[in-house]
């Protein structure tokens, strides 16, 4: 009571894109009468009753929500049962003075006397923690919940607890990466570590020769989880891994590169490339958690990071936020919640979801004229959106002043056949406002000359 589950709540529903219930209210509605009156008239037990069934249907309900339980919802053992079993639970935590002062003076029946209060707060605080996977900071805490993500400065150390389940762990991660952090989540993951393979790192990974030996080598039973340590690029390829190995395994992305922590781990799409184009062949498969730990960042090279920092922009310019500004932790932690939600809402990347390709029409065109050679993503992601911002017409000093993005040699021609290519038709374009915004040709040919040395 006075805690703000219905702020919170209604922020967490508008960014998942779920409807938001109020359980009290429905109740309620359903009684036809207040809360106050049905306890005065019949007493707390046969309201706990009402309560309970209709919290219990409200959790079973198909469509997925986010549901306000009224505060004594969960003294009833079929509630917390139900929410075990079907939800992500979230403590709103407030200090009993606060609440209080919110809620002296309503008609709530529990909330009519000081010292009562007080004491019913005392008696429920252990329960309410017991029954919490989360007390969150803010909106964005749930919504990584929501999607299984768990973002935390030392996390691989607790990797065991984080990896759901406790069948088998195969541990894929790159060659270089696995001589950095290998031992440790070895150790982390001991008690359930039956596999351990190396990829190549950098995109080999993710060819069709890797994961046929990785297929092959593989001995995990359905029951086993396979736990991608790396970058963008061990997590694509051990992620399309999993999703076709025994026809799909459970897996776990343990994200090292800021790339991956921003973008590449979360969302649970998963390729390999083709000589014909980069993640061409691939699947949507949601891993069953994501493990992001901002520590591992600093074992990361500066042109790394830099590959990152990218993302990171166009994660911000979306969000309408410096998100790069903030330190380590804070910028993964909302980068990655960003991108979440994006992929909540929209998982299988039919709508809202292309919003995240910002700049990157430009960008595919430009290392495709490269022969993806000399020219990274990160670099052409930030003169792609330079081209993004301007034909949004905004200003793209932050954009400069961050990236600090250089016209790359490439060949006009060959890169204005590509981006042609890989649009096919009209040229529809993610822009700051929108995505699939008809641009003119002219337009578009002007903004990527400018970005060609
Ligand atoms: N699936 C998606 O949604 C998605 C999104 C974005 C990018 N991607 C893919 O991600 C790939 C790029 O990812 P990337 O930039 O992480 O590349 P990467 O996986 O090749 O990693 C970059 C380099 O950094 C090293 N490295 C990684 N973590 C390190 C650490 N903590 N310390 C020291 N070195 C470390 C790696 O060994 C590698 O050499 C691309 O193939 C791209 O297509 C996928
Ligand atoms: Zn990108």
């Amino acid at each position: 009571m006075g805690a703000g589950k219905t702020t919170l709540g209604e922020e967490v529903a508008r960014r998942l894109g779920r409807p938001f219930r109020d359980v009290d209210r429905e109740i309620e509605l359903t009684l036809n009468t207040s809360i106050k009156s049905f306890f005065a008239e019949h007493g707390e037990e046969a309201f706990r009753v009402r309560e309970s069934a209709m919290t219990v249907r409200a959790l079973r309900d198909a469509t997925p929500s986010v549901l306000a339980l009224g505060g004594g919802a969960i003294t009833q053992p079929a509630v917390r049962e139900a929410l075990r079993e079907r939800a992500v639970t979230v403590l709103v935590d407030v200090d009993p003075k606060t609440a209080w002062e919110r809620v002296e003076g309503s008609d709530r029946p529990l909330a009519q006397e000081r010292g009562a209060f007080f004491a019913l707060y005392d008696q429920r605080a252990p329960l309410y923690r017991e029954v919490a996977d989360l007390v969150p900071r803010d909106a964005d805490d749930v919504v990584l919940a929501a999607a299984g993500v768990h973002v935390e400065r030392g996390a691989l150390a607790r990797l065991a607890e984080l990896v759901p389940g406790d069948g088998p762990v195969a541990l894929v991660s790159d060659s270089h990466v696995a001589g950095i952090h290998g031992a440790q989540a070895q150790l982390a993951l001991r008690g359930r570590l039956a596999e351990t393979h190396e990829l190549p790192p950098g995109e080999e990974a993710k060819t069709l020769a890797t994961l046929d030996r990785l297929w092959q080598e593989l001995r995990l039973d359905r029951a086993g989880t396979i736990v991608a340590l790396g970058g963008g690029c061990t997590i694509d390829a051990a992620g399309f891994a999993a999703a076709a190995y025994l026809r799909g395994v459970d897996w776990v992305p343990v994200a090292t590169s800021l790339v991956a922590q921003v973008d590449a781990a979360i969302g649970g799409k998963t390729a390999i490339d083709l000589p014909q184009g980069k993640n061409l062949v691939g699947a949507f498969h949601w891993p069953v958690a994501t493990v992001i730990d901002p520590a591992l960042l600093e074992t990361l090279p500066d042109a790394q990071r830099r590959e990152g920092m990218s993302e990171v922009v166009k994660t911000g310019l979306l969000a309408g936020e410096p998100l790069w500004e903030l330190p380590d932790n804070e910028l993964v932690r909302r980068c990655a919640a960003y991108k979440a939600a994006i992929c909540l809402r929209d998982p299988h990347d039919r709508g809202e979801r292309k919003m995240l390709n910002l700049g990157h029409t430009f960008a595919h065109a430009l290392e495709a004229a490269a022969g993806y050679e000399g020219v990274t993503h990160g670099q052409a992601v930030a003169l792609g959106l330079l081209a993004a911002i301007r034909l949004s017409g905004r200003d793209i000093g932050q954009v400069e002043e961050i990236l600090h993005p250089k016209p790359v040699k490439v060949d006009r021609e060959r890169a204005w056949q590509a981006l042609l290519r890989d649009k096919k038709g009209a040229l529809k374009l993610v822009l700051l406002d929108g995505y699939d915004i008809e641009v003119p040709a002219e337009d578009v040919r002007r903004e990527l000359d400018r970005l060609i040395a």
